[in-house]
């Protein structure tokens, strides 16, 4: 699988300690809330871990954690956080749809921070099929991916055309299941990080998740909370919003 909005260029932008981005601010706060208490001698894997900003806020709360990601520049970047200061984070380059290097019924944890909304529709059964074979019985996933309502940012004035990375859609193109399109995130350092989105159904994740053996618990719409006009106050105008997603459950 090629690398999409080739995140190995982009790496160095991403690379973080603390917040700097919407996501940053709202999601993985939130994530980080739902499983900072249960990780205690856990063996945890962040899917699609970037350069490893997510798995080292939760490695010293778990008993062992791997993390892996498509990009090899991300990986590079992680690597060296982790050699300049050792959390035991083991890294390796790979593929969420195929996680070769993880074994059968090992993991007890299974994070996905903000990766599943690059997946394709017909993708998804793969994604949860390697959920299920690499999480113990009754191991428990959860899973952050960006909101449908997120690209309401990227409309013109017109509210029927969105501003891409590099054209201008009609809103009629845009809602075609499985289309891929990439935006702009303007971070607090006023940097510019490049995200892709895949259009997709919830349906598509319902049937996914049933069709392998997991149990959906419990979805979050993750709201802008007011707390944001302190903290980020360039994301003020977002205050109440539902911009991510979040999904819990288990293998059963
Ligand atoms: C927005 S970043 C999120 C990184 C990290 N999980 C976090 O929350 O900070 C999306 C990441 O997903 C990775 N990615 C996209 N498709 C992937 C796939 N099929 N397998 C593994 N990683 C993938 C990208 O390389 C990128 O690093």
């Amino acid at each position: 699988m090629n690398e999409k909005c080739n995140y190995t260029k982009q790496a160095e932008n991403w690379k973080r300690n603390s917040p700097i981005s919407l996501s940053d601010f709202v999601a993985r706060p939130f994530l980080f809330s739902e499983i900072k208490n249960i990780l205690k001698n856990k063996a945890v894997l962040d899917a699609g871990c970037g350069e490893g900003y997510f798995a080292r806020k939760i490695a010293y709360k778990c008993k062992s954690i791997t993390a892996m990601d498509l990009s090899k520049g991300m990986i590079k970047i992680a690597i060296e956080q982790e050699t300049e200061t050792p959390l035991g984070i083991k890294y390796h380059v790979g593929n969420v749809l195929n996680l070769k290097q993880i074994p059968d019924d090992s993991i007890d944890v299974y994070i996905s921070s903000m990766v599943v909304h690059y997946l394709l529709p017909k993708d998804l059964n793969k994604f949860y099929k390697e959920i299920n074979r690499v999480l113990k019985k009754n191991g428990q996933f959860f899973i952050l991916l960006c909101h449908p309502n997120l690209i309401d940012l990227y409309k013109d004035d017109s509210k029927k055309a969105i501003k891409l990375k590099n054209k201008i859609i009609d809103l009629k193109d845009y809602n075609k299941k499985g289309l891929y399109y990439e935006i702009i995130m303007k971070t607090i350092n006023n940097k510019s990080l490049i995200v892709g989105f895949v259009n997709y159904d919830l349906e598509d994740h319902k049937y996914s998740i049933n069709n392998n053996n997991l149990k959906l618990n419990y979805i979050k719409e993750i709201t802008v909370p007011k707390i944001i006009s302190l903290e980020a106050p360039i994301y003020s105008d977002l205050i109440g919003d539902k911009m991510y997603l979040f999904f819990k459950g288990k293998k059963i």
